[in-house]
């Protein structure tokens, strides 16, 4: 039965228009055209940040009740969303070095480097550093955010374990390792998985799902230090680090080493 006290739901209301339109508030004078698009895609990239984790989440909670099907379902989607987030640097890649020089002075020290959900979205995978965390003040929802996700499993914990369970031999030492440390190539995960691709096709899907993300993820960082050179060359980061160089050091880490290091094996 619908509450006639309060007023009809609708578009604007449920989706909090009036709110979100106010959100975008360019710090130039003028203000300067550029602005408004190099706002609107960091709070769009925000959005989907916050929509992987929940997937994220998701696809660790369906691995744990060992639904490989809904897992690869998960999977699916949360590749398709980083499919879009790759396209949309072309949108950013329209705004020539000129235009972002024309703002970017009125960023200070603000970099996507801050971004809390970004390591979030690392430390679900496997990228954690304690260093993350320090840089957010005491109380604040984003130390706390990275804290419980430094302290939880990774996505290839939760695969180890899924694995246990369908009857693959996981040596004990994997499936209690330090889930904070980075995943560091192991012979004996790599032998299973070798027998795995070869016999089990559900299970080698999963596995060709999660190689998908790994270089799904390695292609936003080459695309993003891509820009990055084209926009500022060889200066500095606005976050401090030396820039476009810091960024290259991203690119092409393998965030699930024993599947790439099977590939020659079979
Ligand atoms: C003109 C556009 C952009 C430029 C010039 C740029 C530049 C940079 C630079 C130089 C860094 C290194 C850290 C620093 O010293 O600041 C960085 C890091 C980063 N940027 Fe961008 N960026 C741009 C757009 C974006 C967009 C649209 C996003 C989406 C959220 C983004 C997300 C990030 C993230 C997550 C990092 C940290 C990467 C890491 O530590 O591995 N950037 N950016």
């Amino acid at each position: 039965m619908s509450d006639r006290s309060s007023p009809a739901v609708t578009y604007g209301s449920y989706l909090r228009i009036d709110d979100l339109l106010a959100l975008q508030q360019p710090r130039s004078t003028g203000p300067e055209h550029d602005e408004l698009l190099f706002i609107v895609i960091h709070q769009v990239y925000e959005l989907w940040f916050k929509q992987l984790l929940h997937e994220f989440d998701r696809v660790t909670d369906l691995l744990t009740t060992d639904d490989s099907h809904r897992t690869q379902h998960t999977l699916k989607r949360i590749l398709t969303i980083l499919k879009v987030m790759v396209a949309q640097l072309d949108i950013l890649e329209t705004m020539t070095p000129l235009e972002f020089q024309s703002f970017r002075a009125r960023l200070e020290a603000a970099s996507g480097f801050q971004s809390d959900q970004f390591r979030q979205l690392e430390f679900v995978l496997g990228a954690k550093t304690a260093a993350a965390i320090e840089r957010f003040p005491e109380g604040s929802r984003a130390r706390a955010a990275l804290q419980r996700r430094y302290a939880e499993p990774t996505l290839w914990d939760a695969f180890l374990r899924y694995l246990a369970r369908e009857g693959y031999p996981v040596p004990a030492s994997q499936l209690s390792r330090d889930v904070a440390a980075r995943v560091e190539p192991s012979p004996d995960v790599q032998a299973i998985l070798v027998n795995l691709y070869r016999k089990d096709a559900k299970n080698a899907e999963l596995c060709e799902r999660l190689v998908d993300l790994d270089e799904g993820v390695q292609e936003w960082r080459y695309r993003h230090v891509k820009m990055v050179e084209r926009t500022i060359g060889t200066k500095m980061g606005t976050g401090g680090s030396s820039g476009a160089e810091y960024l290259r050091n991203t690119v092409g880490r393998n965030l699930f080493p024993d599947l790439w290091e099977i590939r020659a094996h079979l």
